[in-house]
């Protein structure tokens, strides 16, 4: 996937999109030559990376660090960098010079949670240029106001409230859309009303893509096993067993080598 018109002709074609999310530009190398069509720098990078409970306390500058990594490592995948809390909220001038750096680290377009209150942005970023991929359902950045990170829109109400929230986003210009922990059935209803992709996150099977966190379908966070998360490899597993064998050669005398010294 090398550009937004790829993302509207996976639609059209019904071709699948498969996302990930990377930080770095070693983990960006690993990808770079596999079929996963396009990369996501999320400020989940705060709690997989960081080591932080939220997603808070990601800035612009943060992102355009590991924005910059990952286009470093991967420089041929299209990259979709988050706009971190509250960049979507403090004005047309503030989100445009946040926008404006994560495209100038190497990102190809920004990630914007949630549409109340900001959909002028999103289209005055759009009209600027900018391609916005939207962000509906559970919105980590705003945990705190949900309670929790908990499965979103599955009362009517809640899920009348999405629909007119994905129609006000197609209307900024967005050109797909996150879905993160809605009920499948209404994933699916709006994949098929849409006119724009959906990638889905703990949103079923119908959606048009699906985007998972590195450590969690990697294996590498050990005491996160939500119902949305396949593990593809034992992560753990392997890096606990090489950490373990080089710290027992090294305390055995048996690393290095004498192939291996100079
Ligand atoms: O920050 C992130 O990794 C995300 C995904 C969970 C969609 O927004």
């Amino acid at each position: 996937m090398k550009t937004i018109r790829d993302f509207a002709a996976a639609k059209v074609a019904g071709r699948k999109i498969a996302m990930v999310t990377a930080y770095d530009a070693g983990m960006a190398r690993l990808l770079a030559d596999t079929p996963v069509d396009c990369v996501l720098v999320g400020d989940s990078v705060m709690m997989v990376v960081h080591g932080e409970a939220d997603t808070l306390g990601a800035t612009p500058e943060l992102m355009v660090l590991h924005t910059k990594a990952v286009a470093r490592g991967a420089p041929d995948k299209f990259i979709v960098a988050d706009m971190p809390f509250l960049a979507a909220r403090k004005g047309r001038a503030h989100a445009l010079d946040c926008a404006a750096a994560l495209l100038r680290a190497g990102a190809s377009a920004v990630k914007i949670e949630g549409v109340r209150g900001h959909a002028d942005v999103i289209a005055h970023l759009v009209e600027s240029g900018i391609p916005v991929m939207g962000h509906l359902g559970l919105l980590p950045q705003s945990v705190h106001a949900t309670g929790g990170f908990r499965v979103q829109a599955k009362q009517a109400e809640a899920a009348a409230q999405l629909r007119e929230d994905a129609a006000a986003l197609v209307a900024a210009g967005a050109f797909a859309v996150v879905l993160e922990c809605i009920p499948a059935k209404l994933a699916a209803e709006l994949t098929a009303s849409l006119p724009i992709p959906t990638i889905g996150i703990g949103a079923g099977a119908k959606c048009d893509g699906q985007v998972l966190v590195w450590h969690d379908f990697l294996g590498l966070n050990p005491g996160f096993k939500p119902r949305f998360v396949r593990r593809f490899a034992d992560g753990e597993k392997t890096l606990r067993s090489g950490l373990t064998r080089y710290a027992e050669a090294v305390h055995g005398g048996k690393f290095p080598a004498a192939r291996e010294s100079f």
